[in-house]
């Protein structure tokens, strides 16, 4: 594999053997043995043009564990700062010695125009309001690990979808493993043409679903926290209550309790976000190997 753009390059095949790699990954970190050191002499360089907690610091554990060194650009500290293009900074981190780049940016397609301009491997850790390929690729590992089957789930992605670039990514992964999407948002969040079902009724659909896949309201992207919104659709201990026995809570991260999630439900036992990020690490090891090697 060339890099992660897009997981639209990702067919049902290439998805599960990346999950069931990334599982045995971190199957083996749960033991703490130690992966074979693949990106041993490899260079990997975090150039996260936007803020990140998850993303950047998972991708440099994993690029370390695989024995990688690893370049993190402080875009606040950098020669950007002084007037340095984007093309020219990410050309002199190339000459530097980056042999993959994981890049994270406000616009839709940097990771895309970087690839083109240094030719290296190019992961995407979220761009604009397009995609974030690992975000999708690790909520897969994390269900294939609670549930026996995929094939057949009905997952409810609520909130603020049309801003969200982990719907861009998920919204193609789940269905290629064979699930049933349902989206749950206000009018004005539900992308006008797609192939999902689609509903403005959170109540109506919660006791149907088997996942509960929450988005925080991207404010930054334009998202509006409204008092209507946060009394329709945060999954609050009622909501919480009127789930099916198994059904789970997934969400990307970072939370906003209080206005997705209620607090009491961000802590519960139905709630696998912690198991989320911790599948962050070896599903980024297993993309790195994919691409690094
Ligand atoms: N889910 C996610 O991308 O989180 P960060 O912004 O903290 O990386």
């Amino acid at each position: 594999m060339k890099g992660l753009i897009t997981v639209r390059d990702l067919g049902p095949d290439q998805l599960r053997a990346m999950i069931e790699e990334a599982s045995l990954l971190r199957d083996m970190l749960d033991r703490h043995e130690e992966p074979d050191p693949a990106l041993q002499g490899r260079c990997v360089a975090n150039l996260f043009f936007e803020p990140s907690t998850r993303t950047r610091l998972s991708f440099e554990l994993a690029a370390k564990r695989l024995g990688a060194h690893v370049l993190t650009l402080n875009p606040a500290t950098s020669s950007a700062s002084k007037g340095e293009s984007l093309r020219d900074t990410v050309l002199t981190i190339a000459a530097v010695g980056a042999d993959v780049m994981v890049v994270r940016h406000l616009e839709d397609g940097v990771p895309q125009s970087v690839a083109e301009w240094t030719g290296l491997a190019v992961v995407n850790g979220g761009d604009g309001t397009h995609e974030h390929p690992t975000q999708a690729l690790l909520d897969a590992v994390t269900l294939s690990r609670h549930y026996e089957g995929l094939e057949g789930l009905r997952v409810g992605v609520v909130g603020d979808i049309t801003h969200s670039r982990v719907a861009g990514s998920l919204l193609h992964v789940l269905p290629r493993l064979g699930m049933d999407v349902t989206l749950v948002a206000p009018t004005n969040w539900l992308p006008a043409d797609t192939p999902h079902q689609t509903t403005t009724d959170f109540d109506a659909m919660i006791p149907e679903l088997d996942v509960v896949y929450l988005l925080r309201v991207q404010t930054e992207r334009g998202g509006r926290i409204t008092d209507s919104y946060v009394g329709n659709f945060q999954l609050d201990e009622p909501r919480l209550a009127r789930m099916r026995p198994d059904a789970i809570i997934l969400h990307p991260g970072p939370i906003n309790r209080g206005v997705e999630i209620a607090d009491e439900v961000a802590e519960s036992s139905r709630s696998l976000i912690t198991e989320q990020v911790r599948n962050g690490v070896p599903t980024r090891m297993a993309v790195l190997r994919a691409v690094g090697l």
